[in-house]
């Protein structure tokens, strides 16, 4: 999955159009999230488990975003240091109530 996630990372860098493998067939698909700064820090890690229209299609406020973040992140989603920070003030601002 590590591999995966990188390789999003790394296709994410042109823009908000993501290029993404599905098992072995290559499609072109749209990030369903606002495009921002930190767009592709959010897309890396919350598609390691599941889709992005999950969280596109939620709007909420700052602490229940805080809430549901927490929660993946029990779930074992990777974290560097500040990360969170950065996460919480997208989905806040770009996806809040
Ligand atoms: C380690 C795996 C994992 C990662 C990484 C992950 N999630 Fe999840 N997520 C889950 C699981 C499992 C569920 C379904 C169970 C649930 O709803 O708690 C879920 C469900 C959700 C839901 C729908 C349920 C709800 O409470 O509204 C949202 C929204 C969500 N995740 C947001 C995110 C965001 C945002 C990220 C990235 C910052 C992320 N997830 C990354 C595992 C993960």
């Amino acid at each position: 999955m590590a591999v995966l996630a990188s390789a999003l990372i790394a296709g994410l860098g042109g823009g908000w159009l993501a290029a993404q493998t599905r098992g072995n067939a290559s499609e072109l698909v749209v990030n369903p999230l606002p495009p921002d700064q930190r767009q592709q820090l959010v897309t890396g890690r919350c598609i390691i488990c599941h889709s992005l229209e999950t969280i596109a299609q939620q709007r909420q406020t700052r602490e229940e975003w805080a809430v549901i973040l927490d929660r993946m992140i029990t779930y074992g989603m990777p974290m560097l240091p500040g990360d969170r920070e950065i996460i919480l003030e997208y989905l806040a601002t770009r996806l809040g109530q």
